[in-house]
C-alpha cells in the first residue's frame, strides 16, 4: 500500500490496497493518513453494498442521512445520482455535511459506480491549511466566535432547492435543525485548528450585527476559495473517496449535462463539537 499527498493543503492518494481485505495494521495507517490529510482517495475498488457498509463500520457508527434517497434494500447507503435529463446535482456548492447537527457527521465514504466521460469532479478544500494562512489579526478576531448553522433553506419545505429537486430529496418536514459551533475548531484527532463555517449551511455569526456577520463570512469564504487550499478529485469508476467534515469542505461540480453520474454514499456518525474549541 502506498499513500501520498494529493495536494499541499488537503487529501491523500491511497494505492495498491483493497479496502475489503485490510489488515489491522493497514487500517491503522489509513486512519493516521485520514487524520493527516483530511480526505483520502482510493483507486480501483470493487465494492458490493455489503463491502461498502463493512468498510464504513470499521470507522464507527453509520449516520443514516434523513434527506437523501436510500439505495433500495440498504437504508445506510444514500444515492448520489444525477440522470442525463436532470439539471441539479447533489452537493453542487461549497459545503461541509451536517454542520446543522449538534454532532455533525464525522465524514462520508463515497463510491463511484457511474461517472460521465468528462466533468463531475469533486473539489475539496483543507480547513487547517486555510486557517494557518490567515493573518494573525484575523485569527485573533475569530478565535472566540461561534456560528449558527441550519438546514431549512436547503432541505426544508420552502427551500427553492428542495422544490427544484422535484422529489429527489425526501423528508422536507423533518428539516429545520440548527446548531451553534465554534468558528475555529480544534480537530479532535489531529489537534490542528481549522475553520468551521461553510457557505452551504452556516447562517450567521452569533452575537454580531447581521451585516458584519455577512461581511466576515464572505471574507473567510473568499480566503478558503483560493485554489491553493484545494484538491480537485477526478473520478473513475471504482474509486472510493472519504472525507472528514471537521477538516474539509467539498463541492460536486455540475458540468456534465446529458450524462449520468451515480455514486453510493455512506455517512459516518460524529461527536458533539461544543467541547472542541
Ligand atoms: C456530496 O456532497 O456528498 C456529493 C459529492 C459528490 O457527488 O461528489
Amino acid at each position: 500500500m502506498q499513500i501520498s499527498k494529493a495536494s499541499e493543503a488537503v487529501g491523500g492518494l491511497v494505492e495498491g490496497v483493497d479496502v475489503t481485505r485490510l489488515t489491522d495494521s493497514q487500517f491503522d495507517d489509513i486512519r493516521k493518513a485520514f487524520t493527516d490529510y483530511g480526505a483520502l482517495f482510493f483507486s480501483q475498488q470493487k465494492l458490493t453494498p455489503e463491502d461498502h457498509i463493512a468498510f464504513a463500520r470499521r470507522w464507527g457508527e453509520i449516520d443514516v442521512n434523513r434527506f437523501f434517497t436510500p439505495v433500495s434494500g440498504y437504508p445506510e447507503i444514500a444515492e448520489v445520482l444525477k440522470e442525463p435529463d436532470q439539471l441539479l446535482n447533489i452537493g453542487g456548492g461549497w459545503h461541509t455535511d451536517h454542520s446543522y447537527d449538534e454532532a455533525p457527521a464525522m465524514g462520508s465514504i463515497l463510491y463511484a459506480l457511474e461517472i460521465p466521460p468528462s466533468g463531475g469532479d469533486t473539489l475539496f478544500a483543507g480547513m487547517a491549511a486555510a486557517y494557518d494562512a490567515l493573518p494573525d489579526a484575523m485569527k485573533e478576531r475569530i478565535s472566540d466566535l461561534k456560528a449558527r448553522h441550519g438546514n431549512d433553506h436547503v432541505f426544508g419545505e420552502k427551500s427553492d432547492y428542495q422544490k427544484a429537486m422535484n422529489g429527489r430529496l425526501g423528508n422536507a418536514r423533518s428539516a429545520g435543525q440548527e446548531a451553534v459551533h465554534p468558528v475555529v475548531l480544534t480537530h479532535p484527532d489531529s489537534g490542528r485548528k481549522g475553520l468551521y463555517v461553510n457557505p452551504g449551511f452556516t447562517l450567521y455569526i452569533e452575537d454580531m450585527e447581521r451585516e458584519q456577520s455577512d461581511a466576515l463570512l464572505a471574507e473567510l469564504y473568499a480566503h478558503i476559495q483560493q485554489p491553493r487550499f484545494h484538491y480537485r478529485h477526478v473520478w473513475k469508476e471504482g474509486m472510493l473517496a472519504m472525507w472528514d467534515n471537521r477538516a474539509t469542505w467539498h463541492y460536486a461540480m455540475n458540468d456534465y449535462p446529458g450524462h449520468r453520474r451515480y455514486l453510493h454514499r455512506i455517512t459516518m456518525a460524529g461527536v458533539p463539537l461544543s467541547q472542541m474549541h
